[in-house]
């Protein structure tokens, strides 16, 4: 049976009917168009908080009606002052809060009482000092339930709209207006980026710190963003998620209408815990939100100027058809960086057509280059470099420039910005500056800025910003594809009864035996085996199994069996099976004496196949995550593993064969035999949906599953369960 993967998460999710999600959206609506605010703690001295916000609306240009609240006050900034919410005569739409902590839950009270939808808590002294903060923040969560409202905060710098000229932080300044929509979750950071930005002349369409995350998150602002007409690109800085299923669920949406680039910051704590198993040692502390951003289609940004690079390229910029890039030039070591970026970033040189092969030499001297990148050299005046540019952008093997200019003493750079911008507003292709120089590219840039062409006076940020507009147009491309979650025939109830057996012997950890049952009844083929509890018993299962087999023994207590002697392999026949017995019970007794022993296993000895590793560790943030590599001996020297949080589909169970180093190894190269790639991809599918199915399973290792030409075996597995 096969389910659309979309349909399957949703189904996961919470279930809000559309009523609630109309007034989610509505309340959430507020914080940016606001018919009237409310300052609660409109202080009347200039030096404090709560003067500053209600300075900032009313001076900010903001066009709505404004309530200072304060008991102690007649009269702030000119305006009529109110003692509480209660006390004005009309509506209010936005209620921003800037009195110290203590005063929070009576204040929300009153929000509440005065039916206002959505509130800004700028105060701090909440969950992040912790004692009485954290109790405070639980208690105006609950009287935010209590009334409906939604809210941004505790703790945060508040928001800002650059389309509604609504300002309701205490900054010194505002954005310009433009269509980045930016969501900190460092209030630091928001006024950092706003200052750079500034001086930068970098475009928002909406400036938001979330501070606490108390109640409204980086999730309902990006599904609310996705259809804000003045936001073209979603840019995040966050250090944690904490809905992490949810957020690849809502990424996956909103990244079909924008591009979302993200910065994640900090490690989470959880991912420090000592883990036993290779998976949960390869999973490290990022991996889940690397994995979830790559399956939600997020673009991760790793440093400030890179991440605002890309998003200035898509809010100005279209997405190229492909790959296929033309760069221009006048300085030939230009030209070589940028190749090299070009390159390494996973760019395609265009192949340019004859005919315009052929109209370059009407004009560009005979020393000049002819081919992609074209340096159309140092020769070339605004005049020539601009036919070369119109030339190559209007050959329809061109997706796309990055035009670099150097200035040159014949050339007049501005002359060549407008006339640039002409062309590449005509055209529905993406063009980006390269422009070097010192403080005169300021004035280009800005004419440059005015064709909506961003520039970038390093070539390889120049490059990389392109890139990402090709990336997004990969995602898109991907997202848009048919994701099949196949759902197999297994034996849950049999899975269930072995972990009600463990819960009542009060075991986390299975023994390999148990492991592998596990597997069996999710259709994962093992070796043939059987437990004996003694040596005659031993003799006749390896007779039954056929020889060679191999012995191993059963405990609970025994992780590392074979670095204590309890794993003998290729015994073939009954001699050798009688003194390897003897020596497993030995070395148990030696290095083991107190563990309990279950038995030995008598195992079908399975030929040498490729050895891969298929495992699952669960995310505290993101549930359970499927990881694919080679295994064996070459997991922990290589950690070449593909991770997937789970369900995974069809195609996402391909994806992680192919995407692996050692894949070459898997399909076979020099006369190597190549491994079952469908038994790899169902075997992936099914223990996501053991996973899945079992929320309890903590850890996973199939190590090694040895792959065959036609099908393999899980020759180990070590599993562990939480409860
Ligand atoms: N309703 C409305 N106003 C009231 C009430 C009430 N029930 N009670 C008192 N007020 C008035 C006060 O009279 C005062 O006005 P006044 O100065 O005219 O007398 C005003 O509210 C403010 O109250 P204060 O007690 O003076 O509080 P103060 O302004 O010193 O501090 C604040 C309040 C700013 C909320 C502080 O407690 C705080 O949390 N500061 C940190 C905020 C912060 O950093 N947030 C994170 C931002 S992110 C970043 O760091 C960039």
């Amino acid at each position: 049976m096969a389910l659309n993967l979309m349909q399957l998460n949703d189904r996961q999710g919470v279930n809000h009917t559309l009523e609630e999600k109309l007034m989610a959206k509505s309340a959430i609506d507020k914080l940016f168009n606001p018919k009237s605010v409310a300052v609660v703690g409109a202080s009347r001295h200039s030096g404090k908080i709560g003067h500053a916000v209600l300075y900032n609306l009313v001076y900010g240009g903001y066009r709505g009606k404004i309530y200072p609240i304060n008991p102690n006050a007649n009269e702030v900034l000119g305006l009529q002052c109110y003692p509480s919410v209660l006390k004005v005569p009309e509506e209010i739409d936005l209620a921003v809060i800037t009195v110290p902590s203590v005063l929070v839950p009576q204040v929300m009270e009153e929000i509440g009482q005065k039916n206002i939808s959505t509130s800004i808590v700028i105060s701090s002294g909440f969950k992040e000092v912790g004692g009485e903060g954290a109790k405070l923040e639980r208690e105006i969560v609950e009287i935010a339930k209590k009334y409906g409202i939604r809210f941004l905060g505790p703790n945060c710098f508040g928001v800002i709209d650059t389309w509604n000229s609504l300002n309701t932080t205490f900054s010194s300044q505002s954005p310009l207006k433009g269509h980045i929509a930016f969501i900190s979750q460092s209030g630091a950071l928001c006024v950092a980026i706003l200052n750079q930005g500034l001086m930068e002349k970098i475009g928002f369409s909406k400036f938001i710190n979330l501070g606490n995350k108390a109640d409204i998150d980086e999730i309902d602002l990006m599904e609310y963003l996705a259809d804000d007409p003045q936001t073209k690109v979603i840019t995040l800085y966050l250090e944690d998620i904490r809905q992490g299923r949810k957020f690849v669920r809502t990424a996956r949406k909103v990244v079909k209408k924008k591009p979302v680039l993200v910065i994640k910051a900090g490690r989470t704590e959880e991912g420090e815990k000592a883990v036993s198993s290779h998976t949960g040692s390869l999973a490290g502390m990022d991996v889940a939100y690397e994995t979830a951003f790559k399956q939600s289609g997020v673009i991760r940004a790793y440093r400030i100027d890179e991440l605002f690079d890309a998003a200035e390229a898509f809010a100005n910029q279209p997405i190229p058809k492909s790959e296929k890039v033309a760069i221009i030039t006048n300085g030939g070591g230009v030209g070589v960086l940028l190749t090299d970026a070009a390159s390494l970033n996973g760019l395609k040189f265009a192949r340019f057509s004859q005919k315009t092969i052929e109209e370059l030499h009407k004009f560009l001297p005979p020393f000049a280059s002819f081919r992609n990148p074209l340096d159309v050299t140092g020769n070339a005046n605004e005049e020539v470099y601009f036919n070369a540019f119109k030339t190559i952008i209007n050959d329809p093997n061109v997706d796309g420039v990055i035009t670099a200019s150097l200035p040159l003493q014949i050339m007049d750079e501005r002359k060549l910005a407008h006339l640039i911008g002409e062309v590449a507003t005509q055209v529905k292709k993406p063009v980006i500056g390269c422009f070097m120089g010192g403080e005169e590219v300021e004035e280009v840039e800005d004419i440059l800025r005015k064709y909506n062409i961003p520039n970038y006076t390093e070539p390889e940020r120049a490059v990389k910003a392109y890139a990402k507009l090709v990336r997004y147009k990969k995602i898109l491309e991907e997202l848009n594809m048919e994701e099949n979650v196949v759902t197999f025939d297994v034996n849950r109830k049999g899975v269930a009864e072995i972990f009600k057996k463990l819960r009542e012997e009060n075991r986390t950890r299975l023994t390999e035996i148990e492991a592998k049952q596990v597997l069996e009844n999710y259709g994962i083929i093992v070796p043939k085996y059987r437990v004996v509890k003694s040596l005659e018993e031993a003799v006749e299962a390896a007779e039954d199994i056929g020889y060679p087999v191999v012995l191993k023994i059963v405990s609970p207590d025994i992780i590392h069996k074979s670095d204590i002697g309890a794993v003998k392999i290729n015994i073939i026949d009954e001699k050798k099976l009688r003194v390897a017995y003897q020596e497993i019970i030995r070395n148990v007794k030696k290095h083991a004496p107190k563990a309990v022993v279950h038995g030995i296993s008598v195992q079908e000895m399975v030929p040498s196949g490729i050895e891969v590793i298929i495992g699952g560790i669960k995310d505290p943030q993101f549930g359970p995550l499927v990881m694919f590599g080679l295994g064996g001996i070459y997991v922990e020297i290589f950690r070449d593993v593909a991770f997937r949080v789970t369900p995974v589909s069809e195609r996402e169970a391909e994806k992680m064969i192919s995407e692996i180093r050692g894949y070459n190894i898997i399909r076979g190269v020099r006369g190597r035999t190549r491994g079952d790639i469908n038994f790899i991809k169902e075997t992936i599918m099914r223990v996501s949906q053991l996973l899945e199915d079992f929320k309890e399973i903590s850890e996973l290792d199939i190590n090694p599953l040895t792959v065959h030409e036609k099908g393999g075996f899980a020759v180990d597995a070590r599993m562990k369960i939480k409860y």
